[in-house]
């Protein structure tokens, strides 16, 4: 599928998790969370999660930062979070439905910055550039000279998020940057990681929540709609059917056969925090 392509279903996806999170379960951010031991691994307690994450990732921001650019700042409820603590926070997002939202949100507080991280056009300086689960969609060529031009001397990167590990599963997870990769990156870069933090066991859970939600909501309400068109009009369902039939078989494979609960994500994926600081 050709980038843009990609960019398009991917930000869809991020827009309809939101709404559907919002409307139906109260949820404000769009992160996985994270899952302290004790807390059940249910949708009801998953804006518990979030907020946890949220005061995790507060409490590994350095004393000396004032200023935050937030990139891919979703709704803008972590960018808020951090502003009424004190902060002076900008925003990035390339996505007109968020953007609405934090502007919302944030007043004229912050700069709104309405692209990719990868297109910011601005002389400002901040004292941390901060990615919270959208470090993974950032050109990981780009990033660090582009987060290295935005930051003050001794300036921080944070990154939340997770990465891949170098193991194949068949219809499993996307999503993430190698983490070899990225180490490589980060070792040839300006940047001393002063703090690496695996959080992959407590923001798994978040995976069995949406594998659950899949088979047991998404996929019986598929069927019924399915039905209920093919009692209307038959030939035409068939015809879609038919015309989209690669596509249908495919996310069949993904969504009830593929590799997707928390424990294919901890066996794929690593989740971690760093604390980068700038130091040439
Ligand atoms: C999973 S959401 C995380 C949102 C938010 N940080 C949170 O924790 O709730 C990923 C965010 O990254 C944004 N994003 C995707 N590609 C981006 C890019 N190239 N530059 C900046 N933001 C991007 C999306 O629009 C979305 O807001």
């Amino acid at each position: 599928m050709a980038e843009s392509k990609k960019h398009v279903s991917r930000e869809i996806g991020l827009e309809i998790g939101h709404i559907a999170g919002k409307g139906l379960f109260k949820l404000e951010h769009l992160h996985y969370g994270l899952w302290k031991k004790g807390l059940e691994p249910e949708i009801l307690n998953l804006h518990i999660a979030q907020d946890e994450y949220c005061k995790f990732i507060i409490s590994h921001i350095p004393a000396e930062v004032k200023s935050i650019l937030d990139v891919g700042c979703g709704a803008g409820a972590f960018s808020k979070k951090l502003a009424d603590l004190g902060y002076k926070v900008d925003c990035v997002c390339p996505t007109e439905y968020q953007n609405k939202l934090v502007e919302e949100r944030m007043g004229k507080t912050a700069e709104v910055f309405k692209c990719k991280f990868e297109e910011i056009q601005t002389n400002k300086k901040y004292d941390m550039v901060q990615f919270c689960e959208s470090f993974q969609y950032i050109d990981l060529d780009r990033v660090i000279d582009i987060a290295s031009r935005l930051l003050n001397p001794n300036g921080y990167i944070l990154i939340c998020d997770f990465f891949k590990k170098p193991v194949k599963v068949e219809n499993g997870l996307k999503g993430g940057h190698k983490f070899d990769k990225f180490m490589e990156v980060m070792n040839k870069s300006p940047f001393k990681i002063i703090e690496d933090i695996d959080i992959t066991a407590e923001t798994a859970p978040n995976m069995d929540i949406l594998d659950r939600a899949t088979k047991e909501v998404m996929i019986p309400i598929a069927g019924a709609v399915d039905r209920f068109l093919m009692s209307r009009n038959p030939w035409i369902t068939k015809l879609i059917k038919w015309k989209y039939r690669a596509k249908l078989q495919k996310a069949e494979k993904k969504y009830l056969f593929g590799n997707r609960t928390g424990k294919d994500f901890m066996e794929t994926k690593t989740y971690r925090l760093f604390v980068c600081k700038k130091e040439k």
